[in-house]
């Protein structure tokens, strides 16, 4: 199976209104919804691997300030940020979707530092040494008093306290934390940027967000890449790739 079929087939669990990543969905946009109460003015929204962008585009479609809102999605999958643009269209708020490397600095250029971050669906993928880089990453796209909004399943092994240690160490105050105790046993956390404006290098081709640099994939990895029709030559999301493998390998 592709990738490309997987990610859209990861999507389709949405559609079960009872399942554990629809509690996701509905926990984040609780959580969005009060940050976006919560600032007053411009707001500018960045959601890192973004997917479909459900979560960020269905709460400004039921708001009257939509207009204030300026977003960016950053997805690879070019079917998926088709999907996100689609459901953009019918927004007040100004959005942008990039069909780009959550895993490159340049991939920020202009949308950061943001009030509103998210990172959902990115940490429970990752290893934790490329977790604990990608968290010291988060204070360079954030606005002094951001929220930030991360998610981490824990059926896999609870990382969550490493996780939520990491944000601290970062300059982060954690905010919520809410927890489902089913299925994949997901998590989300919010957490308040405390510390001081840090700048995202720029130039990098690959950031901490990166978790295994191209050329260095497994065969497996490669193959994935090949299954999804991805040219030579072209910067293949190393997350996404990590995912494919994990999704291959859980079958
Ligand atoms: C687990 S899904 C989460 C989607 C969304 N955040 C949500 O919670 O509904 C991960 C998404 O990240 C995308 N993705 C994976 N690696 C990426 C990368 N390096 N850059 C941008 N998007 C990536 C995938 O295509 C997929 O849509």
């Amino acid at each position: 199976m592709s990738e490309l079929r997987d990610y859209e087939q990861w999507h389709r669990r949405y559609d079960d209104p009872t399942s554990d990543l629809s509690w996701r969905l509905r926990t984040v946009q609780s959580y969005l919804r009060q940050a976006l109460d919560s600032y007053t003015g411009p707001i500018r929204i960045l959601s890192c691997c973004s997917g479909d962008g459900r979560d960020v585009l269905e709460v400004l479609a039921q708001r009257r300030d939509a207009e204030r809102v300026s977003a960016v999605l950053v997805e690879a999958h070019p079917v998926i940020a088709d999907h996100a643009r689609r459901s953009a269209a019918a927004v007040a708020a100004q959005v942008e979707v990039r069909t780009a490397d959550a895993g490159i600095t340049d991939t920020y250029l202009g949308a950061v530092p943001a009030e509103l971050v998210l990172l959902v669906g990115i940490l429970g993928n990752i290893s934790d040494t490329h977790l604990a880089q990608t968290i010291a990453t988060a204070p360079a796209l954030c606005q002094p008093a951001a929220t930030l909004l991360w998610s981490r399943a824990r059926a896999d092994g609870n990382r969550n306290d490493l996780v939520r240690a990491h944000f601290a160490a970062a300059g982060f105050s954690e905010l919520h934390y809410a927890t489902l105790d089913r299925d994949s046993w997901p998590a989300v956390g919010v957490v308040r940027y405390d510390g001081i404006p840090m700048s995202l290098p720029t130039g990098k081709s690959c950031s901490p967000f990166c978790a295994d640099p191209w050329g260095k994939s497994s065969n497996l990895a490669a193959d994935s890449a090949s299954a999804l029709g991805v040219p030579a030559g072209y910067a293949m999301p190393s997350t996404m790739v990590q995912r494919t493998c994990r999704t291959v390998l859980m079958g």
